[in-house]
């Protein structure tokens, strides 16, 4: 349906966001001002127990500080309620006493191509099972029985199959009075290059239907026999029904299943979803030929929040399970999770359960393996780590996944789970007891999957930091020291140039210090750091200070900085020395950072005669405060 022009102004404009949005959160009354049309809340969208969740009435927007959600009263009604765009213009509608207009004629031709499509699909699928049942089939059934689908089997699954003709079902459809375009639009057959009738696409196929969530016939699989075909599987075209990124083979029948307390499993093809779905897991869906997609991850989230992802036990289906880490892990959070179940090599779901039985496909499932557990293993599997640097650069790469998680908790038990892993595996690096003089290495290579044999001695944890890094954390807090005593950044100005902060609006906010402006991205930069719980106390501490101290705790901040910096540049020397891409060049910048640590580690010995009492304290404070801050377990 379009809506005429201004429609949706006039419904935003009449219905102040912050009435939809108030039924889901509980505003913040001391940070929201609501004379002004101003407020704040926990986030709705991520778990948080600071209200970094903005929205205003008068610009009818609303954005999250944290997860970066953000849309207007429509956007909200979408995301949080799961309503289609035009379920949320009518919703809205009612709200504001607003008469919906009628459809508009377009829209309704669009939805009534759709229909005239699915009435093509569902003929043909009715006709591929005929022709199952035809004397040309014999060998089709042959090969079903041979896979040990029996008659229930076809029917529950809709099994058809595609004979061996170039025209047969595009005939077939014609008699039915289908027109020509519409059954190639539908996918089942398609014109050739040069003209001419148009073939049927699958032929000599055993085939699958493949229905969307709604139950409507959207395109369908299909398996040769023959082992020498060019292609296993073959199946429809992209149309405007079938959006193959989209879809979930199986998604109807499964997410009853799931309401129903079954698992939601995503196998990797129609042969295993039927092959579960007959051995009583019913929630069992496959992608449609194609990799796992972002839209196909929300999906399966909406039909359950842990997903088991099922994959072959060959090195396509672990190079699969490492691909989809990295599609999850930025939208993973409370609610959207996953697990994993690795078969046997060289099996599937379906083999498995023909080998060893439906028992045996439970007992795989019960021991699915969290997304982390994964993480931990693509990152370490095969290798030794038998230095600090590559230690470290195992934590930079853990550090790097696990900072793409968007919500913070889930960040936080990341972190936590991966250092306990960590000590697990790695257990007795530190140097043996002080003072007998040699630095000893504990036993390596690393003993993967069983405990280290080293003394565990209680060690401090490592520091992985997942929310930001410490360097995020150091360069946040000078900025916003630097928005809060503008006056400091005369005097710190050179050193604020090389800054290079870590995003565009940091760099803006940078930027807009430095020259005085007043950019969005900067103020939106300044609004993150404000509302940034690892630097709440920052504006406390820092305003009290006379001139003096505050621009000695940021030459200190930046100092540690730059050594921190430092610290990353050696990660990356130490990787690339792993790769043997070391070269002078490198070494050289590599001194010169260290040398910038040096002097950031030792500020006192060449300050300490100026300092004043009160500033040695606050800098202790800040010091803790940065340290401790990112390492504190969730208190309770
Ligand atoms: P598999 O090769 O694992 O097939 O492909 P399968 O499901 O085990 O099938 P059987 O048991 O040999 O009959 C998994 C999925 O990948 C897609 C299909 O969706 C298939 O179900 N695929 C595979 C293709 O699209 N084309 C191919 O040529 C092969
Ligand atoms: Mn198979």
């Amino acid at each position: 349906m379009s809506l005429p022009p201004g429609f949706l102004d006039e419904l935003r404009n009449r219905v102040p966001i912050s009435r939809v949005i108030g039924r889901k959160v509980v505003w913040d009354q001391r940070k929201s001002n609501q004379a002004r049309g101003d407020w704040w809340a926990p986030c709705p969208f991520h778990q948080e127990k600071s209200a970094s969740f903005h929205c205003d009435d008068q610009k009818g927007f609303y954005y999250c500080f944290g997860c970066q959600a953000k849309g207007d009263a429509l956007t909200f009604l979408r995301e949080m309620d799961g309503l289609e765009f035009i379920e949320a213009v009518k919703v809205l509608a009612a709200e504001a006493g607003m008469q919906m207009p009628e459809p508009d004629p377009r829209s309704r031709e669009r939805s009534d191509r759709r229909s005239r499509l699915i009435e093509v699909t569902e003929a043909a699928c009715r006709w591929f099972r005929l022709q199952l049942q035809t004397g040309a089939a014999a060998d089709a059934r042959d090969y079903l029985l041979r896979r040990g689908l029996d008659r229930d089997a076809e029917d529950r699954f809709e099994i058809g199959f595609a004979p061996n003709s170039r025209t047969a079902l595009f005939t077939a459809l014609r008699e039915k009075g289908f027109d020509e375009a519409l059954i190639i639009e539908a996918g089942v057959a398609a014109r050739p290059d040069g003209g001419g009738t148009p073939y049927d696409r699958m032929r000599d196929r055993i085939i699958f239907p493949i229905r969307d969530g709604q139950g409507r016939c959207i395109g369908f699989g299909g398996r040769a026999m023959d082992p020498n075909a060019r292609a296993k599987y073959l199946n429809s075209p992209e149309t405007p029904l079938f959006d193959k990124g989209r879809n979930l083979y199986h998604i109807g029948p499964a997410r009853a299943a799931v309401a129903k307390g079954q698992r939601l499993i995503v196998a990797e093809g129609y042969m295993d979803v039927i092959a579960l779905a007959r051995a009583g897991f019913e929630g069992a869906v496959a992608p449609l030929g194609t990799a796992i997609t972002e839209d196909q991850l929300r999906l399966m989230w909406r039909v359950s929040p842990e997903p088991i992802i099922a994959l072959d036990g060959d090195a396509a289906g672990q190079r699969a399970a490492r691909r989809l880490i990295d599609l999850a892990l930025p939208l993973t959070g409370p609610g959207q999770a996953l697990r994993f179940v690795m078969l046997p090599t060289g099996q599937d779901p379906d083999d498995l359960i023909k080998s060893a039985g439906p028992g045996a496909m439970g007992a795989l499932l019960d021991q699915a393996r969290p997304l982390v557990d994964l993480l931990w293993e693509r990152e370490t599997e095969g290798q030794v780590f038998d230095s600090p640097e590559r230690r470290a650069a195992l934590d930079r790469r853990l550090q790097e996944a696990i900072g793409r998680i968007p919500d913070e908790l889930t960040r936080r038990h990341y972190t936590d789970t991966i250092r306990d892993k960590r000590r697990e595996v790695m257990g007795g690096w530190k140097p043996r007891a002080k003072g007998r003089g040699n630095v000893q290495a504990g036993p390596w290579p690393a003993r993967r999957g069983g405990a280290s044999m080293a003394p565990s001695a209680p060690r401090p944890p490592i520091p992985m930091n997942g929310p930001q890094s410490t360097a995020d954390l150091l360069e946040g807090a000078s900025l916003l020291i630097c928005a809060l005593r503008p006056e400091c950044v005369a005097q710190i100005e050179s050193r604020l140039e090389r800054l290079l902060p870590r995003d565009a609006d940091r760099a803006a906010l940078l930027h807009d210090l430095l020259t005085g402006g007043d950019t969005d991205a900067g103020r939106r930069a300044l609004e993150t750091l404000r509302t940034d719980a690892h630097l709440g106390l920052t504006p406390k501490l820092i305003e009290s200070q006379d001139l003096e101290s505050a621009q000695a705790i940021l030459t200190n901040l930046i100092d540690r900085l730059d050594a921190e910096r430092a610290a990353g540049a050696e990660l990356v020397r130490a990787e690339a020395e792993i790769q043997g891409e070391a070269d002078e060049g490198l070494t050289w910048r590599i001194q010169q950072i260290t040398r910038a640590r040096h002097r950031a580690e030792r500020p006192e010995m060449e300050e300490r005669g100026d300092l004043n009492e009160d500033r040695d304290a606050l800098s202790a404070q800040l010091d803790q405060f940065l340290s401790g801050q990112i390492w504190r377990k969730p208190t309770r």
